[in-house]
């Protein structure tokens, strides 16, 4: 038996499959190689595209757009690529291609069958064509025929996906010769969620975030940008905000840093969408406003927030409306160029934070329900009004029954039976099922703990949501779970999460990937099947890709976390028995 499965294996490892990730709907490929130059002749509907080296785009363009992930591309192959000693056995010394006669992939032909609009560069769910297709023959011709310049961006990064670099420098190829990939997503809405207030995060950690999510055909990175915390974006028409409660007076979002980071993403397929949480988790505001809070740092804090510093919104305040009047009237404007969406948080409500309000006096579920009716109302209308979709958290559609229009998103967390009534209701959601999906969880409490009795009853001191959300798991993960086909249409996508109480910029990369990309391939290529159908994707089948992905993430500068020895990805055994 033992022996048997060792055969099996190697056999795998020996003959090499192409690995991309995520795996595409239809793809075939084949055994010969060829190299890959720079003198590679690139052409978008018939114009030359002249490689630069590190172009970034600086404008909303088709062409801009094509010939900045032409570059990225090449730079990809040619500066950051794989040397793939990591998938072959110890033993083997004649993998790699002989550099004798080489036959070279000469063009790149690239056609877009359809002309881009604005809602391409920031699409509601649904509305940007992703799909594409790839080909490349044994002549060294490839093609890639695409609707947007979108599906142009996601071809480009399968292709990059298909070459490896030479142990000795300066030799690029491809073994798969010849490939044909017809591919499109799934779910339209794939992204991240990271949250910028519990710990600041660079321009440039977020830039890295947003070239990860390139990389694994994620298109949305929503920024949780403000909490109880700290506020780390400047509103220009209310300085004392962010130069009081950012946590440094560098730690702050100015608005050139905005439009470059939506800019950034825009450009590469990713619609970078800003949260402002409201009512609840907005301490922060405290700092400059106290005035307009309730439950101000009031202790015990377990009586009036999740989670210290207490602090919410007075619902029955006008000067509250004025000053979210400016708040979302400035940042609204200034996103949107760059996106379709904003989220006005909604998430944590706590009921005695009206009672301790002067201007309510209640903890009453109606009162408070019909409060947050008028104040979700003003908070769309904000946005609506400012030519934008409104997205929100589930706790206001569910917990405090809350109508919406039929345009909102809502954003789900609390599992399936949530998105189960979410979507009996008719919302277009988007699951962030902490079960599956909150990448911060399983690494133990960050509140201490009183030494005498609790200090030894809360040991070992896991979190909330613990255990970790390990890539199995994910991969494992179901957006339809539980849905009729109806329900299960209403489920535009899904996001990964990641809080930060104990993470920062540090640590982002090895907690965001590449878990993140696994939930990618759930949402761009499909669930796996229902135990007992007959999926063709697995676990197993797809450790190996995960495996190489991450030493392409590594490459391009993202520090993915490792998802298994070298041992397991020079073809050992590392399959658990039956
Ligand atoms: C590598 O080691 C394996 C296992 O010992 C052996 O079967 C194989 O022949 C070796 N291959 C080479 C190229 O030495
Ligand atoms: C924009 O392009 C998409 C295809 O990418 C298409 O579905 C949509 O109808 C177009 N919108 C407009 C306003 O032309
Ligand atoms: C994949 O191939 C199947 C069978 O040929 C076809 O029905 C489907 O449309 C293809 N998918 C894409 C994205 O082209
Ligand atoms: C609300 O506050 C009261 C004190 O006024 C406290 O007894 C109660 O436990 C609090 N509710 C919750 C859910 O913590
Ligand atoms: C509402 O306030 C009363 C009185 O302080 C308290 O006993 C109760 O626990 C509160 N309810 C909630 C949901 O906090
Ligand atoms: C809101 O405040 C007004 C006074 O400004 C008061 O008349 C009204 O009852 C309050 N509403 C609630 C729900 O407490
Ligand atoms: C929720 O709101 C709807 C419409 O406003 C109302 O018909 C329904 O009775 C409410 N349900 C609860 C549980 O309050
Ligand atoms: C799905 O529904 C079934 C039957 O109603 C229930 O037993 C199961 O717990 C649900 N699954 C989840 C993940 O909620």
């Amino acid at each position: 038996m033992v022996a048997l499965s060792l055969l099996a294996v190697s056999l795998l490892a020996l003959n090499p499959v192409s690995a991309l990730w995520p795996e595409p709907t239809n793809v075939t490929t084949g055994t010969q190689t060829l190299f890959i130059n720079e003198d590679i002749r690139v052409t978008y509907n018939g114009q030359p595209i002249v490689y630069t080296a590190g172009y970034e785009p600086s404008t909303l363009t088709s062409h801009d757009i094509v010939q900045g992930g032409v570059s990225r591309a090449l730079d990809t192959i040619f500066q950051d690529g794989l040397y793939p000693w990591k998938f072959h056995l110890r033993n083997e010394t004649d993998w790699e291609p002989s550099l004798f006669s080489l036959k070279w992939v000469n063009s790149l032909k690239i056609t877009q069958t359809a002309f881009d609009n604005t809602t391409t560069f920031k699409p509601l769910a649904g509305q940007v064509d992703e799909s594409y297709e790839l080909t490349v023959d044994t002549n060294g011709q490839a093609e890639i025929t695409a609707v947007s310049s979108i599906g142009v961006l996601r071809a480009l990064e399968t292709f990059t996906q298909l070459f490896y670099t030479y142990s000795s420098n300066n030799f690029y190829y491809t073994p798969f010769v010849p490939v044909s990939i017809q591919d499109k997503p799934v779910k339209s809405h794939r992204g991240i969620m990271l949250d910028t207030s519990r710990n600041y995060y660079s321009v440039a950690a977020i830039l890295r975030t947003i070239d990860g999510c390139a990389a694994s055909k994620l298109n949305v990175l929503h920024l949780h940008v403000t909490d109880a915390q700290s506020w780390p974006l400047e509103i220009e028409a209310l300085p004392e905000l962010s130069a009081k409660g950012a946590y440094r007076p560098d730690y702050v979002y100015t608005p050139a840093d905005i439009v470059k980071i939506q800019l950034y993403g825009a450009v590469r397929g990713v619609q970078v969408i800003l949260e402002i949480d409201q009512p609840e988790h907005t301490a922060a505001i405290g700092w400059a406003y106290p005035e307009l809070l309730t439950a101000y740092n009031y202790e015990p804090y377990t009586w009036y927030c999740a989670e210290p510093p207490c602090g919410s919104l007075r619902l029955n305040d006008s000067a509250v409306d004025t000053f979210m009047d400016t708040v979302m009237g400035e940042i609204t404007k200034r996103v949107y160029p760059y996106t379709a969406y904003f989220h006005v948080g909604g998430d944590e409500v706590t009921a005695n934070d009206t009672l301790v309000d002067p201007s309510v006096g209640t903890n009453a579920t109606d009162v408070i329900e019909e409060l947050l009716q008028i104040y979700t109302d003003k908070s769309f209308a904000r946005v609506r009004g400012a030519g934008l979709t409104p997205m929100v958290w589930e706790e206001i559609p569910l917990d405090w029954n809350v109508t919406l229009g039929s345009d909102v998103v809502v954003q789900s967390w609390l599992g399936v039976s949530s998105v189960e009534s979410l979507t009996n209701l008719g919302y277009k959601v988007i699951d962030s099922n902490y079960n599956f999906l909150y990448l911060d969880c399983g690494r133990g409490q960050w509140v201490t703990f009183q030494p005498g009795e609790s200090y030894t009853s809360d040991a070992p001191y896991n979190d909330w949501c613990s255990p970790t959300k390990s890539w199995e798991l994910i991969y494992s993960y179901r957006p339809s779970a539980n849905l009729t086909a109806e329900q299960a249409n209403l489920v535009i996508g899904s996001e990964v999460a990641i809080w930060s109480e104990t993470i920062d910029e540090v640590t982002l990369d090895t907690l965001a990937w590449p878990r993140a990309s696994v939930m990618g391939e759930v949402l761009w290529t499909g669930e796996l099947s229902e135990e007992g159908s007959s999926g063709t994707r697995d676990q197993t089948t797809a450790a190996p890709r995960l495996n190489e992905l991450r030493e392409r993430l590594l490459a391009r500068g993202i520090n993915a976390a490792s998802v298994q020895m070298p041992f397991c990805t020079e073809g050992g055994d590392c399959i658990q028995p039956a």
